[in-house]
């Protein structure tokens, strides 16, 4: 895929379905009993392989492209996998191997669950610890990765000190203590986004979040269905945000998206920076904010000494660093991120893809162990760029090459899919033909 710049977006999109919370609501619907009808489900690679993974277990699951999917959950226990020993694939998705190992740890029957080469370097025994400490029983490599053999037991409920702000392994456990008799308790040391509280209460379950960073759930209740309509993805509209904010003459109206504020840091982080977005119009959605957002060019800035992104704003913004990056280059004086170690476990090494790509460009980037620093603006120019096979990289990269000057090659593009599949059409629509090469 090519992108040529220096060009201007402008227009008005509705992004996909929000990725985190399609995840949810389709593993929920999956152990609620009766059917949840899910409109606006993500068209991402990663939630078709948590479809992929129910259907696996027995689920039935019926799509229509005007109704959506309908989830046909048969309750608590009440998956029914055609083997004794099921074997299923999350691809590259780390929310489907986390968050459904919580549900595959209490019951009855025997998974083993794995993913492709990137899922499988990527740490598990932050769900391991907790849910062994719940009673399951859990084999994996020797380096804690997956392929995970998980022997269904019954489930003690825990209260749970999670040492990382991850909503992966928070859901996890509360998934896990859906199962499990009794109260379960997580806590983190940094608010994560907070979907699975929100759906939780949606689908009946009684839970308790009323004290910041601590949530409890009650187990062996069975929960009830819903009709569900799911927002657009606020970590997809971003790459459109950031375009229309650093690309002149740009703007840019993007409806229907989440704005849940455990979300929302990389759109206030950019309002800091001076730029002209405008999130109106919240409306509550089955507990979740969701509204429109306009965007339009503008001079962005750091502070005097420097723009410091760190401690408890980085979860909430985890997944937009890539593109906060590519951002930073065309920011007066400096940007700097810290504090997010957890970048290099991701789809990649995020702080090093990030890097990469950006002297790619001819930009300049300081690295850290745990972030990175930019000073600009910089001048880009065309170049290749690494994604690493990172969904969110090759988007990051695909608008830094609407700023820089010349043609920017995107080396394995498609990736993209595993959240976003219908993006570079969405960047042609919104930049142009003559901007955006397919092939
Ligand atoms: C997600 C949580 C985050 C995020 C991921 C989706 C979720 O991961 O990076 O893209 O839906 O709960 P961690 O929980 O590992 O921080």
């Amino acid at each position: 895929m090519k992108v040529k710049g220096p060009a201007r977006i402008s227009g008005s999109l509705k992004v996909p379905g929000d990725k985190s919370i399609s995840h949810r609501v389709a593993l929920l619907a999956s152990i609620a009993r009766g059917a949840s009808r899910i409109t606006g489900f993500a068209s991402s690679a990663d939630c078709r392989a948590t479809v992929d993974c129910i259907r696996k277990l027995g689920i039935v699951v019926h799509e229509d492209p005007v109704s959506g999917l309908v989830i046909h959950g048969e309750g608590l226990f009440g998956y029914r996998p055609e083997q004794s020993i099921v074997h299923l694939d999350a691809g590259n998705s780390g929310s489907t191997i986390r968050m459904l190992s919580g549900l595959l740890a209490g019951q009855r029957f025997t998974s083993v669950i794995t993913g492709d080469a990137s899922l499988r370097r990527r740490p598990m025994a932050r769900i391991i610890e907790p849910l062994g400490l719940m009673g399951a029983r859990i084999e994996a490599t020797a380096a804690n990765l997956a392929p995970l053999t998980i022997h269904g037991r019954n489930l003690q409920s825990i209260n749970y000190a999670s040492p990382v702000a991850s909503a992966q392994v928070k859901t996890c456990v509360l998934f896990a203590g859906l199962l499990a008799e009794g109260s379960t308790v997580v806590s983190e040391p940094a608010v994560s986004r907070n979907h699975t509280e929100l759906m939780l209460r949606e689908f009946g379950a009684t839970v308790d979040d009323s004290k910041l960073g601590t949530v409890s759930v009650d187990g062996l209740r069975e929960l009830t269905p819903l009709d569900y309509r799911v927002p657009g993805d606020l970590s997809s509209a971003a790459f459109f945000i950031a375009a229309a904010s650093v690309l002149p003459d740009s703007s840019l109206v993007l409806r229907e998206v989440n704005l849940n504020p455990t979300r929302t840091a990389f759109v206030d982080v950019l309002k800091e920076l001076g730029a002209n977005v405008i999130t109106g119009d919240d409306r509550a959605q089955h507990g979740e904010l969701v509204g429109d957002i306009v965007v339009s060019s503008a001079r962005l800035r750091s502070a005097r000494r420097g723009t410091l992104l760190s401690g408890a704003i980085i979860p909430n913004l985890i997944d937009e660093v890539p593109i906060l990056a590519v951002v930073a280059t065309q920011v007066e004086g400096r940007v700097e991120i810290r504090d997010a170690r957890e970048l290099r476990i991701k789809e990649s090494d995020r702080i090093r893809t990030v890097a990469e790509g950006i002297r790619s460009l001819g930009g300049e980037i300081e690295e850290f162990e745990d972030g990175f620093a930019i000073n600009g603006p910089q001048k880009l120019r065309g170049g290749r760029v690494k994604t690493a096979g990172d969904h969110r990289i090759a988007m990051a990269f695909a608008i830094a090459g609407l700023i820089a000057e010349g043609t920017t090659e995107i080396i394995d593009a498609d990736c993209a899919s595993v959240s976003f599949p219908e993006f570079y059409d969405s960047l042609a629509m919104l930049a142009g033909p003559d901007t955006v090469y397919l092939r």
